[in-house]
C-alpha cells in the first residue's frame, strides 16, 4: 500500500529545471542563479526567457523575445468587447480567470500540443494579461481604455495602460522586480494545478486558467490582499503588538507569514522588504511600513521557533500600495508574474508527459445493499 501525505506534504509529484528552493537555508534559485541576483540585474522578460529555456538569453535573443511579447500586447476585439460587458463590481481575479479562458476561444489551433505550438500560445497569453487587467480596470472605473505601447517593456506598459500615464522609473523599477521575484516557485499549488490539467493533454489556456483558480485562495496568492486589509485594520503603529497577540491567541493565521517548504526567511520577502522600506519613504507611506515591520517583530518573538517568517505576499502588500495598485488588483498581479513560471511547467509536462492520476484511500463501507427510497 501506498503512504498518504496530507496535502501531498513531502510527496515529489514532478521534476523540473526551472527553480530550486532549500526551504532549511532560505535558498531560492531561478536555473541555479540565486533569485537576489536576477532581481539586481534581470527584467521579468529576461527572466521568462531564463525559465522557458534554461539558460540566459543572448543580446540578440533577448531582443526578439521582447519583441515577440510586445507584438501581442493588444487584446482580440472580441475580447475587449467582453470586458465592456462584465460587471463593473466584478472581482479581478474571476475576471482573469474568464479572460484567459476566453482567450482560448479565440485560437486558430487550440487543440495543438507540440511543444513549439504550445510556447507561442504562452506568449500570447503571457502579453495579453496585462492589457486584460488594465482594461477591466478602466472599465470599471467608466474610462476608455489605453492602448498598449509597444516601445514599452511588460511592467512599463502596464501601469501605463492601468493609470493612463507613463509611470516613472523607479515605480517600473519596483513593480518590475516584483514580477522577477513571483515568477516561479517549484510545485506550488496553482503550479501544480497547471501541471495536472495539461497532463490530460488539455490545453494550455484551461491549465492556467485552473491555476488562477488556485491562486485566488487565502492561503495562497490571495494572501497578499490580506495582508494589506490586516494593515488597514491596524489603526497605528503601536497597536499592532495587540492585534498579533489576540490574532495568535484564537490561533488566526497572521496573513503573510508562514509557508509550507520555508522555515526561514522566504528570500523573496527579504528583498521586498528592502524594497518596500525604500517605496514607503519615497511615497510618503511609511506608516504602513512601520506597521509592518512591528507585525514582523511581534511575530519573530511570538512564532519564529516554530519556523514561520514572512513570506512573500507580507512586504509585497507594502510596496503595491506604494506604487498605487489598487488593493483587489495584488492578486492578479501576481498572475501577470506567475503565468511566466506556470507556462514553463506546462511546456515541460508537455516535454515528458505522464497522466497524473495519484490514489485515494477509501474509507467508506463496503458491501451496501441498495435501499428503494420509500424505506431509507
Ligand atoms: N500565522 C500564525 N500561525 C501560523 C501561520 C501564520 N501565518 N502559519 C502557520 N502557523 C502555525 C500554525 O498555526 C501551526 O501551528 P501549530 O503547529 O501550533 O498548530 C503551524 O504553524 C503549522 O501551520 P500549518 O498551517 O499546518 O502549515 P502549512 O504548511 O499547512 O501552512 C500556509 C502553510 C498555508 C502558507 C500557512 O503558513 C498559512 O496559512 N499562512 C497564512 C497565509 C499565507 O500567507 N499564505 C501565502 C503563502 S505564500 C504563497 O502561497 C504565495
Amino acid at each position: 500500500m501506498a503512504s498518504y501525505s496530507k496535502g501531498l506534504e513531502g510527496v515529489i509529484a514532478a521534476e523540473t529545471k526551472m527553480s530550486y528552493i532549500d526551504g532549511e537555508k532560505g535558498v531560492l534559485e531561478y536555473v541555479g542563479i540565486p533569485i537576489g541576483q536576477l532581481a539586481e540585474f534581470s527584467t521579468f522578460e529576461e527572466t521568462v526567457f531564463l525559465l522557458w529555456n534554461t539558460r540566459l538569453p543572448r543580446k540578440g535573443e533577448l531582443a526578439d523575445f521582447s519583441a515577440k511579447i510586445r507584438a501581442l500586447y493588444e487584446l482580440p476585439a472580441e475580447i475587449q468587447a467582453m470586458i465592456g460587458q462584465l460587471p463593473k463590481d466584478a472581482q479581478p481575479m474571476h475576471v482573469m480567470r474568464t479572460l484567459v479562458s476566453a482567450l482560448g476561444m479565440y485560437d486558430a489551433k487550440p487543440n495543438a500540443t507540440d511543444v513549439p505550438t504550445v510556447r507561442e500560445k504562452a506568449l500570447k497569453i503571457l502579453a495579453c494579461a496585462p492589457a486584460m487587467l488594465a482594461y477591466f480596470h478602466r472599465h470599471r472605473q467608466g474610462k476608455p481604455f489605453v492602448k498598449p505601447d509597444a516601445n514599452m517593456g511588460f511592467a512599463e506598459n502596464f501601469l501605463y495602460m492601468l493609470n493612463g500615464a507613463k509611470p516613472t522609473a523607479a515605480m517600473v523599477k519596483a513593480l518590475d522586480v516584483c514580477l522577477v521575484l513571483h515568477t516561479d516557485h517549484g510545485l506550488n499549488n496553482s503550479t501544480f494545478s497547471a501541471r495536472v490539467v495539461i497532463s490530460t493533454m488539455s490545453d494550455i489556456y484551461s491549465a492556467i486558467t485552473a491555476a488562477i483558480g488556485s491562486l485566488r485562495g487565502p492561503l495562497h496568492g490571495g494572501a497578499n490582499e490580506g495582508v494589506m486589509i490586516m494593515l488597514n485594520e491596524i489603526p497605528t503603529v503601536e497597536a499592532a503588538e495587540k492585534y498579533v497577540h489576540d490574532k495568535l491567541a484564537k490561533k488566526d493565521k497572521i496573513m503573510g507569514f508562514g509557508h509550507r517548504v520555508y522555515k526561514a526567511y522566504d528570500p523573496r520577502a527579504s528583498h521586498l522588504k528592502v524594497l518596500a522600506k525604500q517605496l514607503a519613504h519615497d511615497t510618503g507611506n511609511m506608516a504602513l511600513y512601520e506597521k509592518s515591520s512591528r507585525i514582523e517583530k511581534v511575530m519573530s518573538e511570538a512564532v519564529a521557533a516554530k519556523g514561520i517568517y514572512p513570506n512573500v505576499d507580507f512586504y509585497s502588500a507594502t510596496t503595491y500600495h506604494c506604487i498605487g495598485l489598487p488593493l483587489d488588483l495584488f492578486t492578479p498581479m501576481f498572475v501577470l508574474s506567475r503565468i511566466g513560471g506556470w507556462s514553463g511547467h506546462v511546456i515541460e509536462q508537455l516535454s515528458d508527459n505522464r497522466l497524473f492520476r495519484p490514489d485515494v484511500d477509501y474509507k467508506g463501507p463496503h458491501g451496501v445493499a441498495y435501499t428503494p427510497m420509500d424505506q431509507r
